[in-house]
């Protein structure tokens, strides 16, 4: 086995995303085009990894740098500027690349290659031969042909040079090789551009390979998907729902069922129990892990989530769990219109209802706020009834505090907890009171204007004019 070095380029401009962000910067599936390499790459145990970057370089960089490396070698940036081609981007890599081992050319804005493809280019490759990863377009304009002598390649002509007759070609040259170092570097110093772009072109190291007598190898897909270049926002949308079918089908096979593939988004890892349920246009981010028979209804967003065996998200749901995470209990029932923000945390049989917001708040079992309520920062106990309209008032202009409301406490509808403040065991808080003090176990605690009855009351009548 010789050692793998990847070159990723990411230098070019995107002209066609006409955004500010650079192109490899664009997300499919939540994560950057650029990310989805990376992560691929992590997967091969190279050596060394060297992203070239020009357009936004330094926005690049500190992008990559932010991602978790998931056993990747820390990867080395070299600057291509000016973007003079292909072959002038890897000519860039030279000074960082040793000169033993072989090279693998990667596509920053190509997001779906997989590991097992690229393992198959490498073994071709065996740390001897020039391999090319090819694939059969329907329709290959703009692509560099593969030419053919027999079953040898001889040449990659890019398409703005081609003869008719070559255009002809339906193979094209996806934009990955692989190709041992040294030969990779004499290669390169040897290119030019005289071509109808006036660019160096690395795929014209195909010609001095064949004219020095070495092994030029075409290795084909089938899998168009994965040799997918992103060019613009429609080339990107459509790869994002190719991307997203295949994780449909994937989440499918293991026996998730998912009201409509082609309206469901994982944007991050979605894990599933045994007999999953998913409505149609459900968003999932992040890593969300549904257990055993849990329902997820129509058109519910959920981020950074784990909710146990049994529960039920109703409808129009949005569930973020951001850095903190929520957690939902089994048999939980949510929502319609539920709202559970970060350090949500859940017992077993909570009832969380409509235009409900959760907040760093943990309800024990049984616990059930089922209309037009907050809950922000507070432990909540069993079989707490919260009624609609409550709030905790958790904040006083410059700190939050908390609020306790123990076992069996009923809350009555549009009630203010003014924290800090707890609500002792069995107590009931009287509708519409503002609590500012502790109550004590068992008590009916009121806090609201007396009542006052003023007996025939007459109205105001209108002025005769
Ligand atoms: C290239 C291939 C073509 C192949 C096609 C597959 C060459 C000369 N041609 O074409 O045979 O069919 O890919 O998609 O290689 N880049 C830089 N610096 C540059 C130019 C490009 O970093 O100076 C990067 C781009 O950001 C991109 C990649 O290289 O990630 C490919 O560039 P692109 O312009 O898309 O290549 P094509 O000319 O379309
Ligand atoms: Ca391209």
């Amino acid at each position: 086995m010789t050692a793998v070095d990847v070159v990723v380029m990411a230098a070019g401009k995107g002209t066609r995303m006409k955004s500010r962000l650079p192109k490899v910067l664009h997300r499919l599936a939540g994560r950057a085009l650029l990310q989805h390499v990376v992560a691929c790459v992590a997967r091969l145990q190279a050596r060394r990894v060297v992203v070239v970057t020009g357009n936004g370089a330094e926005q690049v960089e500190a992008a990559v740098a932010g991602w978790p490396n998931d056993g990747l070698p820390v990867p080395v940036f070299v600057r291509q500027e000016p973007q003079l081609g292909t072959g002038h981007a890897v000519q860039q890599a030279v000074p960082v690349l040793p000169d033993d081992g072989t090279t693998l050319v990667l596509n920053g804005d190509v997001p779906l290659i997989e590991a097992a493809t690229l393992q198959k280019v490498l073994d071709a490759c065996g740390g001897k031969r020039l391999v090319l990863l090819s694939v059969d377009m329907d329709d290959p304009s703009g692509y560099g042909r593969i030419l053919r002598s027999g079953e040898a390649v001889s040449a990659i002509v890019e398409h703005k040079d081609a003869t008719e007759e070559q255009r002809q070609i339906r193979e094209v040259y996806t934009g990955f090789m692989a190709v041992p170092n040294a030969l990779l570097k004499r290669w390169l110093a040897r290119l030019d551009n005289n071509n109808a772009q006036k660019e160096y072109y690395l795929t014209d190291i195909v010609k001095m390979a064949v004219g020095e007598g070495a092994e030029v190898v075409a290795v084909k897909t089938a899998d168009k998907v994965q040799v997918d270049g992103v060019n613009s926002p429609a080339q990107l949308a459509d790869l994002e729902r190719a991307f997203q079918l295949r994780q449909a089908r994937a989440l499918m096979e293991e026996g998730v069922r998912l009201a409509d593939p082609a309206r469901f988004d994982v944007r991050g890892e979605l894990v599933c129990g045994q007999d999953v349920e998913i409505d149609v246009n459900c968003v999932f981010e992040g890593r969300v892990s549904l257990g055993d028979n849990v329902r997820i209804g129509a058109n519910c967003v959920i981020a950074n989530a784990q909710i146990a065996a049994g529960a039920v998200i109703h409808p129009f749901s949005h569930i973020d769990g951001e850095k903190l995470g929520v957690r939902i209990g089994e048999g939980a029932l949510i929502g319609p219109f539920a709202r559970l923000r970060p350090g949500a945390d859940l017992g077993a049989e909570v009832h969380i209802g409509n235009f409900v917001e959760v907040k760093n708040a943990t309800l024990a079992r049984g616990a059930k706020a089922n209309h037009l309520a907050y809950l922000g920062d507070a432990t909540v106990g069993e079989r707490v009834n919260y009624g609609a309209g409550a709030i905790t008032a958790n904040y006083d202009g410059a700190n939050k505090h908390r609020t306790v409301i123990e076992d069996d406490v009923h809350i009555g509808s549009n009630s203010v907890l003014v924290a800090p403040v707890t609500i002792a065991r069995g107590g009931t808080v009287g509708a519409s009171s503002t609590i500012t003090k502790d109550t004590p176990a068992g008590a009916l605690s009121v806090a609201r204007g007396k009542q006052v009855s003023i007996p025939n009351w007459e109205r105001p009548k209108k002025k005769a004019k």
